[in-house]
């Protein structure tokens, strides 16, 4: 029982220090890490490895094994926030050796933040039932960063990482991008897998549709979606939605104005991934003209609106025309996507 004690008061001692040592000064942090390291339980290293990253210091590889050792998500979970507020390629790989083309950072670690990313851009921490609504008739939600839901947020993950891991060349790009979501979560999925060499292409008006042009495109007529003011989110908006992650940097393209000015010399080279959000048959078609040659072998073409009709008969139209049979794969009640074979 004293050597409980004694020990208990011995762990306390080390953790005020290593704490202490870590607020006081940049300076002492290599022996608070030291001290981390050595022989504090997992709780206190968790609170010491959270301090130094607020103090924008890496912790000790050893200090975030033993820590994550312990495996409660709960443990994760809050080294995926202090990863956040640092940078998470700080967080040391795996013990074991990381497959090619698999992530250089703890895979938990790094599920726990995508995990974390994906529920806050929807909104699932504050309204998991998804029961706040901006408008009544609609499911564009009042406060999240998207309103594509789980699955088609899900979907993109996979299609990302399917690039990531096979190596299929080509930025991520979206067009319809709302309030950012859907194109904030491709960019920390390039962050979470450590790859700095694709860009985020981010397309929208920033002020909502445009009103239908029946005469180019009859399918649109009577179309009253360039009404809703919901839907107009301006580019300082989205811009600032990508900075409150940590996400906005010189690899996030913003192209802003109608799809048909600006898609066609947009400078993107090649996607990988091309997610089309437009909701109108117009917008559907104009960035699938301007970007599908951009699109590599293996790449994904993803569609947001397949249950609008003027969105669904552009995408069979477009596929008609360029003899695109690659099937479409069915993701939610109204996503769908195809992997580009030819
Ligand atoms: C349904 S919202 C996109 C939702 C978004 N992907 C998300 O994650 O929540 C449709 C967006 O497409 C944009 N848009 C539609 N047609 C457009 C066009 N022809 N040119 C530019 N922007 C367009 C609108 O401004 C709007 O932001």
């Amino acid at each position: 029982m004293l050597g409980f004690v004694v020990a208990l008061l011995a762990g306390a001692a080390i953790f005020a220090v290593g704490t202490a040592l870590v607020r006081s000064s940049e300076r002492n942090t290599d022996w608070a890490r030291d001290l981390v390291g050595a022989d504090a339980n997992a709780a206190e290293r968790l609170d010491i490895v959270e301090r130094l990253a607020v103090v924008g210091e890496p912790w000790s590889d050893r200090a975030v094994r033993m820590a994550a050792a312990d495996d409660p998500d709960a443990n994760v979970r809050r080294l995926a926030r202090a990863s956040v507020r640092v940078d998470i390629q700080a967080v040391p790989p795996p013990a074991e050796p990381a497959a090619s083309g698999s992530p250089k950072s703890d895979p938990r670690l790094r599920d726990a933040y995508l995990d974390l990313v994906r529920d806050s851009l929807l909104d699932r921490i504050y309204d998991p039932e998804g029961a706040d609504y901006l408008v009544a008739d609609r499911d564009w939600p009042l406060r999240a960063h998207s309103m594509i839901g789980l699955e088609r947020m899900d979907n993109i993950r996979t299609c990302v990482e399917t690039v990531l891991a096979e190596g299929v060349p080509g930025d991520l790009m979206e067009t319809g991008v709302w309030r950012g979501g859907a194109t904030i979560f491709m960019r920390a999925l390039l962050e979470a897998y450590g790859d700095r060499s694709r860009k985020v292409w981010v397309a929208d008006s920033f002020r909502g549709l445009p009103p239908p042009d029946p005469e180019q495109f009859p399918v649109d007529a009577g179309d009253a979606h360039h009404e809703r003011d919901e839907l107009a989110i301006s580019l300082a908006t989205v811009r600032e939605n990508f900075r409150r992650y940590g996400l906005l940097d010189d690899r996030v393209v913003f192209v802003e104005g109608w799809f048909r000015d600006t898609l066609p010399a947009c400078g993107v080279e090649r996607l990988a991934v091309l997610r089309l959000d437009g909701d109108l048959y117009e917008s559907t078609y104009v960035a699938l003209e301007s970007l599908y040659p951009k699109l590599s072998i293996g790449g994904f073409a993803i569609v947001d609106d397949y249950a609008l009709p003027a969105c669904r008969q552009a995408i069979h139209d477009f596929r008609a025309a360029q003899n695109i049979d690659e099937p479409l794969v069915t993701v939610d009640w109204t996503g769908t996507y195809w992997r580009r074979r030819a």
